[in-house]
């Protein structure tokens, strides 16, 4: 009896962990083949200590209003060059894409990758079909892409107010509506790959792979887009 409770216990706590189908997700290192720690920097007591802040102001090669255009921009020269500018030893560099419509992301520079990356995102999250992007899905609607409807509350009133939008005029709301771009998809896809990035920086040099790049992706252009870039540590 006491086996019969103890047998059906552990298949209920199977179940509830996905037991039933027998998923078990599996450690990558088996606790007898621990990874291997090296330390290989450290800040040295006569060290200065740095902390500077730069903007990357990265121009747009297109023409035209925001169409939802997707493009990748690699900035690992630019930092590379800031961080031998700066003289920077041992540390970390920050960097921020400033916008709610792109992302931050390492990975490897290759032209037909960034065609699969664009194919990918707007299979993953397709335009609006009121988008005037040529790859606008129809049935696809996003409720931020509702122009009509916004500003949707009197605090978002309040905000378009701040940046210098005088909607209380019926002609300058159409106009605010107008310039609005459909990229609700943009946002989404921002969210996803995120807008950030840490990397370490150990004797002078980025601790990246040899395939990898820090990457700017651009889900909404064309526009001139800025990244913030901080460096702290010793030089
Ligand atoms: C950076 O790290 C290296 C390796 O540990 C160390 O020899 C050097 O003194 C450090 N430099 C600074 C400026 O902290």
């Amino acid at each position: 009896m006491k086996i019969f409770h103890t047998l059906a216990r552990s298949l209920l706590v199977g179940a509830a962990f996905g037991g039933s189908k027998g998923i078990v997700a599996a450690f990558a290192t088996p606790s007898n083949n621990q990874p291997k720690i090296t330390k290989t920097s450290h800040a040295d007591v006569t060290s200065t200590p740095i902390c500077s802040y730069f903007e990357l102001q990265i121009p747009t090669t297109m023409e035209g209003p925001p169409s939802q255009r997707i493009s990748v921009e690699d900035l690992t020269p630019t930092i590379k060059s800031i961080l031998m500018d700066s003289g920077m030893k041992n540390g970390s560099v920050n960097v921020i894409s400033r916008h709610t419509t792109t992302a931050l992301t390492i990975n490897e520079r290759e032209s037909r990758l960034a065609q699969d990356m664009e194919k990918y995102f707007l299979e993953l999250a397709p335009p609006d079909e009121r988008s005037s992007a040529d790859t606008a899905q129809e049935g696809t609607r996003y409720f931020h892409n509702d122009i009509d409807k916004r500003p949707d509350s009197a605090e978002e009133a309040q905000r378009c107010r701040e940046n210098g939008w005088d909607i209380d005029d019926p002609d300058e709301l159409q106009k605010w509506r107008d310039q609005e771009p459909i990229n609700a998809h943009s946002h989404l896809l921002s969210m996803l790959l995120g807008s950030s990035e840490t990397i370490p920086v150990v004797d002078g040099t980025l601790v990246i792979g040899q395939w990898q790049s820090i990457l700017m992706v651009d889900l909404d252009g064309p526009r001139t887009r800025t990244v913030g870039i901080q460096l702290i540590g010793y030089k």
